[in-house]
């Protein structure tokens, strides 16, 4: 009943010229891939040349990132929900481990920009996950509590129908070293659990929650055959298409 999302997430890589060859090229590789929504989130300059070349395909856009204000105005180097649906997306990462550990985002921060998503009508692919210190000093779940707790802050019923949620242990991103699918799926149905009780039972076993952290063609079937993976965030290896592909089209 929850339709699984492979979504790339290119963090700042790629000219124009570059992220629109790498869409097109994914392009025909997933074309015939219903069983899931495939994602990719190209850097800002590069969303409205992929998203133009991509109309009518089956790969839908995400930004990386919004701004946490609702409305236009005096915010230098900003980028509003509103204007990447308007050059051509329709998700978007929010508080992605890179953003919370090199740019100081908060759980507030975090929650102001899920509320502008959701107010732009994108949908908002909110990142959590606990540090290898914290894993070690046998917080993990604490930290992934809290994370849940201040990111949905006042977001009505309604609005927790259309989010989406990513697991991603900071220490299993781009580090090679990827959570097993037991230890994912221990984390996956605790943050089901967490959300059941605070918000609601029926939208728990609706919330896709995604695996994120070294995430390859090798690894990902192994990772959706547990019951509570929808699917993934993949960086590195949704740079080049063919790889991509192979995550997305992955054994079922
Ligand atoms: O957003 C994606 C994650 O940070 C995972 O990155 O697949 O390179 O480990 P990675």
């Amino acid at each position: 009943m929850r339709r699984p999302v492979i979504a790339g997430n290119w963090k700042m890589h790629k000219f124009i010229a570059d992220s629109v060859a790498t869409a097109l090229a994914l392009k025909p590789l997933v074309a015939n891939a219903n069983h899931c929504e495939v994602i990719i989130a190209p850097v800002f300059t590069a969303i409205k040349s992929v998203a133009d070349r991509l109309e009518g395909s089956n790969i839908k856009i995400a930004g990386q990132d919004c701004a946490p204000e609702k409305k236009h105005g005096a915010h230098t180097g900003e980028v509003a929900a509103d204007m990447l649906r308007d050059a051509g997306a329709s998700y978007v990462i929010v508080g992605h481990s890179e953003r919370r550990q090199h740019y100081a985002e908060t759980d507030t921060m975090i929650n102001r920009k899920m509320h502008a998503a959701i107010a732009a009508g994108l949908i908002p692919i909110l990142c959590i996950g606990e540090t290898l210190a914290q894993r070690e000093a046998g917080i993990a779940e604490r930290v992934v509590r809290g994370q849940i707790e201040g990111g949905l802050r006042e977001l009505t019923a309604s609005d927790l129908e259309h989010i989406i949620i990513a697991y991603e242990p900071v220490w299993a991103i781009g580090t090679g070293r990827t959570a097993t699918p037991e230890q994912a799926q221990q984390m996956h149905s605790f943050i089901r659990r967490v959300f059941a009780e605070k918000f609601d039972e029926e939208a728990s076993r609706r919330l896709r929650i995604l695996y994120g952290g070294s995430v390859r063609p090798d690894n990902i079937a192994g990772l959706m055959a547990q019951p509570d993976i929808d699917g993934a965030l993949v960086g590195g290896a949704s740079l080049e298409a063919e790889t991509f592909a192979r995550i997305v089209n992955y054994d079922r």
